[in-house]
């Protein structure tokens, strides 16, 4: 096959709702790694879970070693005290603004949920994590500690809800990584060898992928996470937009992309007639940050799926540029010999 128009494929959008509803702060990724297990056994020739909690599931090849990652964790809160009312202090785990928190719902890793409050405010400009708590419904310390612990987690609730092509839910960053993966994973026909590989702790200066890589020790990298987008009102100055297709990284604050991957990257959705933007991130990072840094350095690459309100509970994706991104990263599996 030469060359083919880009047709939508069928998605199992229901396994994308499971996944960014599931629990997985970063530290606590059984949950996810459970879902995707389930759904790469038929697909791979091997599946291990390390000693971090990264989940690799592996295909035999012939030809060169191409590692694919996707982070399973999600921006979240840690308990830090219990008052004597049974209301809760915290600090967040990974990156998240203090003043997008107020009165949003939150989850237990038991089910059990609560709601952010703030303490009274001079001037609406001091919303800082100090000011906020969160009430679980408890009345005294003794009642709190019966539901939750310091070093607990908890999740931003975020239902997950389609509108026309577009997806909303809490944790897209990383699920929908983890999704393309999958995606992609069940329709390759590459002949290399592949690692496919979950990782925890991306939110906390990619700490799984550290090690995934390491023991992996791949010829080549390809990363899949969500971009910013410079298309809404007073955003930024950024070329990438909502739905108009599979971001190819240039640069971000933890890579440069070597300009042969971009131009393979690039080349190869040419071919295809598949939909994509050039990317220049400029803050933030993904795995590929530390997976090209690994032993003598890993040749790493990043499909990023063009994401609004990145960080918190209401992030939004496009299908099509979804869908891009798994017409792409199977393609790219398939076709890696002039690299
Ligand atoms: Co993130
Ligand atoms: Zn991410």
């Amino acid at each position: 096959m030469t060359s083919q128009e880009f047709v939508p494929d069928v998605f199992n959008y229901t396994l994308l709702n499971r996944l960014c509803q599931a629990y997985g702060p970063s530290g606590s990724e059984e949950e996810v790694a459970a879902i995707i297990k389930a759904e790469v056994v038929p697909y791979c020739d091997k599946l291990v879970s390390d000693s971090m909690g990264n989940l690799i599931a592996s295909r035999n090849g012939s030809g060169k070693k191409v590692m694919v990652a996707a982070h399973m964790d999600e921006i979240a809160l840690m308990v830090t005290y219990i008052d004597e009312s049974g209301f809760l202090r915290f600090i967040v785990i990974g990156e998240i603004e203090a003043r997008y928190l107020p009165y949003r719902r939150v989850i237990l890793q038991n089910g059990k949920m609560g709601t952010i409050g703030l303490e009274r405010l001079e001037k609406s400009t001091e919303i800082d994590l100090s000011k906020l708590y969160i009430d679980i419904g408890a009345s005294s310390r003794a009642e709190a500690e019966q539901v939750v612990g310091i070093g607990d987690a908890l999740i931003l609730e975020g239902a997950y809800v389609e509108v026309g092509k577009r997806i909303m839910s809490k944790a897209l960053d990383g699920r929908i990584g983890c999704f393309v993966a999958i995606e992609a994973l069940k329709r390759t026909k590459s002949t290399n060898e592949l690692a496919f590989a979950f990782t925890v702790q991306e939110e906390v200066a990619m700490r799984g992928a550290r090690v995934a890589a390491y023991a992996i020790s791949p010829d080549l990298a390809l990363v899949v996470d969500v971009t910013r987008t410079g298309d809404t009102p007073g955003a930024a100055r950024m070329e990438v937009s909502l739905g108009a297709g599979v971001g190819i990284k240039a640069f971000d604050h933890s890579l440069v992309t070597p300009p042969n991957i971009k131009r393979w990257m690039s080349a190869t959705a040419d071919r295809y007639s598949i939909p994509c933007q050039l990317e220049v991130l400029e803050q933030g990072g993904t795995d590929a940050g530390v997976i090209q840094l690994t032993k003598g350095g890993i040749p790493s690459g990043v499909l990023s799926i063009p994401a609004r309100q990145v960080h918190t509970p209401t992030e939004v994706v496009d299908k099509q540029d979804m869908e891009a991104a798994v017409t792409l990263l199977t393609k790219l599996l398939e076709e890696n010999e002039d690299l």
